[in-house]
């Protein structure tokens, strides 16, 4: 039997993942789509086959034939509706970052341990990407020894006209926050932000450099109109060794005097088998009654983490990073 799949919010995000539900993720079907943009909600139902648009948020939860909630809806009203599906008693998949702030993130991870079991998994969805992937597996071999540094670069080819500064971190710094945690193993105790003077403008490119317990230093570059495309980059080095992530392309092309290699204009395609990866796993951990990827917890980390580089974004001082100790719910021995 399938499992049947709510979408909230069908932008840019939902529509790609009710389609990928749609056409590609086996044992899941998708039964409900609720956007207040009803063009939006209706083009998104007739792309992909939905059985039903409904005129609500709520609509749909309560839904009986809906199993489990896809939330894609903006970040300030992610809180609200995990709440409402954990009431229902029905497991989701919120996008990232679970809420925009850490004690937002903790009402959620309150509420989950309340349930008993675990409900939410938050849409880092680089942990299902095949190349970080690899790379977490490279640099797991003894041989390569501890990790030293880490370097993420991550770049937008143009931001929305409604981005903020302080998004250059909650919303897209949350993605390498969240990969450094889980490539490394560890946690990160110490942010300083560098960043252009505020003058009105949008504060971009932004300069994270983030401390880990350990000693491990992670770097992260957010340039998020950087003009050219879509381009992520990563690199570990480790006490005996150094591992790169592979430009995301199939060919690079040498030509008249000049190689060249294609960029995506936005993260679907670079992340398409990491959203389908996600996807996939997040309803086989919910048919098997297990869990996947990033867990509320995990969410809230990432978003206090984020807050700490807020406060250095402001100050300009490097800020510590007081975590709230891990619930044993948590145990990391019972996420994939
Ligand atoms: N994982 C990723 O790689 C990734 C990439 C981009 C965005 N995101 C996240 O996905 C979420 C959606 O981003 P997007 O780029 O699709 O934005 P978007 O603006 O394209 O889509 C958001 C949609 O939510 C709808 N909406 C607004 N209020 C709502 C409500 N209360 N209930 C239901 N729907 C509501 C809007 O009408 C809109 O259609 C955000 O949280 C964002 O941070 C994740």
């Amino acid at each position: 039997m399938s499992l049947g799949i709510g979408v909230i919010g069908a932008g840019i995000m939902g529509a790609d993942h009710a389609a990928t539900i749609a056409r590609k993720v086996a044992g899941a079907e998708l039964v409900a789509i609720f956007d207040p943009d009803t063009a939006r909600a209706g083009e998104t139902g007739r792309a992909t086959g939905a059985r039903r648009v409904l005129d609500s948020a709520e609509a749909v939860i309560a839904n009986p034939q809906v199993d489990a909630l896809i939330v894609a809806s903006p970040d300030h009203t992610h809180l609200g509706l995990v709440l409402q599906c954990l009431s229902a008693g029905k497991p989701i998949l919120c996008e990232k970052p679970l809420a925009p702030t850490a004690a937002e993130c903790l009402q959620v991870v309150e509420a989950e341990i309340a349930t008993g079991r675990r409900m939410v998994q938050v849409g880092f969805m680089r942990r299902f990407d095949p190349s970080y992937l690899a790379m977490k597996q490279a640099i797991a071999a003894p041989s390569m020894g501890q990790p030293r540094f880490f370097h993420s670069t991550h770049r937008n080819a143009s931001a929305p006209s409604w981005f903020t500064s302080d998004m250059v971190i909650s919303n897209s710094a949350v993605h390498d926050i969240d990969i450094a945690r889980w490539l490394l193993e560890c946690e990160i105790t110490q942010a300083k932000v560098f960043a252009p003077a505020q003058g009105g403008a949008l504060r971009d490119p932004q300069f994270l450099v983030l401390r880990g317990g350990d000693g491990v230093v992670v770097t992260v570059e957010v340039f998020i109109n950087a003009g050219y495309g879509y381009d992520i980059r990563g690199e570990v080095a480790c006490e005996n060794g150094a591992v790169t992530l592979s430009p995301p392309d199939l060919v690079h092309v040498r030509h008249a005097g000049t190689e060249a290699f294609g960029f995506a204009a936005d993260w679907r395609p670079r992340f398409a088998a990491a959203y389908h990866g996600q996807l996939q796993g997040w309803v086989n951990a919910i048919t098997s009654r297990s869990s996947c990827g990033a867990s509320a917890w995990d969410g809230y980390v990432a978003t206090a983490v984020a807050e700490a580089c807020l406060r250095s974004l402001e100050s300009g001082a490097e800020v510590d990073i007081a975590l709230k100790e891990r619930p044993q719910f948590y145990d990391p021995s019972t996420a994939a």
